[in-house]
C-alpha cells in the first residue's frame, strides 16, 4: 500500500509509522488521518506486526488538526460527519500496542493523538499542548478527557484555558510521558520498547491493553474483578504453562501466541 502522508515500515516484528507532511509540520489533514487508520488496521491484522510505533519529524510529531482544511467547515459539516469521531474510534479499536515516539511539537490533535497510544516515549525537544482555545474551540478528540485523566485536573485546566505548552520535562513529572530520553536516541528507545513487547506472548500483551483502557472507563470494583477474571483466563493459555515453567527451569520462556 502506497501512502503518500506516512513512511510505513515493518521491521524484526515492529511496525513504524512515520507521519510525513514535515512542511506543514504533520498537521492531521483528512487524507493523513484516513492513511493512519488504514495502516495501523492493516498492521492489526498483520501476523509479521506485534508492536507498532509511530512518530513524526524531529520537529513534529503532529502540530493538530489541519486548521486550513478545518478553517472552512460549517457546523453542518462538522456534526453532520460527526469529524474526527470515526477515526478516534479506529484508533481506539487496534488491539496491537501502539507506542508514540514524540518529537517536538505535539499540539491539540497531534497530543490527542499520542494519547491515544498506549504510552509515550519523549525526546528531550518535545513540546505538548492543547491550544485550541486560541482557535476559539475546545480540544476535539479527547484532549480534555484524557489530559484530565492523565496529568491531573489543576494541569489540565491550564494547558486548555491558557494554551500554554510543556515541555518534556514536565510532561514526565506529570505523567502524561513514560520516559525522556535525547533526541538522536528516540527511535532506538521507542523501538527497543516495542521489540521487547514483540517477545511477549500477544495473547497477554492483548489482555494487558485491555485492562489498562479498562481501568480509564469504569469503577474499581469492575476494573479489579475484570482485571482478575483476565488473569485466570490465561491460565487457560499455553503461553501461561511455557512462561512459568522458563522462570522455574530458569531459561527464557518461548512464547507461541496460544
Ligand atoms: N494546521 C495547518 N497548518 C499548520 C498547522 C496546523 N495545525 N501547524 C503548522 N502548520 C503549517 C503552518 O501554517 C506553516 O505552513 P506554511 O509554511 O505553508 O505557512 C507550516 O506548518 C510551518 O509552521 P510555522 O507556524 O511557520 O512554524 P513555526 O515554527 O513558526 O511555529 C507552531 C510552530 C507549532 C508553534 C505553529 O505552527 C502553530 O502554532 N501551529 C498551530 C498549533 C495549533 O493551534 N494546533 C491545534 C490545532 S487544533
Amino acid at each position: 500500500m502506497a501512502y503518500e502522508t506516512l513512511i510505513v515500515e515493518i521491521e524484526d516484528h515492529v511496525g513504524v509509522i512515520r507521519l510525513n507532511r514535515p512542511e506543514k509540520l504533520n498537521a492531521l489533514n483528512s487524507q493523513l488521518l484516513e492513511e493512519l487508520v488504514q495502516a495501523l488496521t492493516g498492521m492489526d491484522a498483520n501476523d509479521k506486526v506485534r508492536a507498532i510505533v509511530l512518530t513524526g519529524s524531529e520537529k513534529a510529531f503532529a502540530a493538530g488538526a489541519d486548521i486550513a482544511e478545518m478553517s472552512r467547515k460549517s457546523f453542518v459539516d462538522v456534526f453532520a460527519s460527526d469529524l474526527f469521531g470515526p477515526v478516534h474510534d479506529a484508533i481506539m479499536r487496534i488491539r496491537k500496542p501502539i507506542i508514540a515516539a514524540v518529537s517536538g511539537y505535539a499540539l491539540g490533535g497531534g497530543c490527542e493523538l499520542a494519547m491515544m497510544c498506549d504510552f509515550i516515549i519523549a525526546s528531550e525537544s518535545a513540546k505538548f499542548g492543547q491550544p485550541e482555545i486560541n482557535l476559539g474551540v475546545v480540544a476535539g478528540i479527547g484532549g480534555t478527557q484524557r489530559l484530565s485523566r492523565l496529568v491531573g485536573r489543576a494541569k489540565s485546566m491550564d494547558m486548555h484555558l491558557t494554551g500554554r505548552f510543556m515541555d518534556a520535562a514536565e510532561a514526565e513529572r506529570a505523567g502524561l510521558v513514560s520516559r525522556v530520553v535525547p533526541p538522536r536516541r528516540l527511535m532506538e528507545e521507542a523501538l527497543s520498547a516495542a521489540q521487547k513487547i514483540a517477545e511477549k506472548s500477544q495473547l497477554t500483551v492483548m489482555a494487558i491493553k485491555e485492562a489498562v483502557h479498562r481501568a480509564e472507563e469504569t469503577s474499581l470494583r469492575e476494573g479489579l474483578l475484570f482485571e482478575r477474571r483476565l488473569f485466570h483466563a490465561l491460565f487457560a493459555t499455553e503461553d501461561q504453562k511455557e512462561g512459568m515453567a522458563a522462570f522455574l527451569e530458569s531459561r527464557e520462556p518461548q512464547f507461541r501466541d496460544r
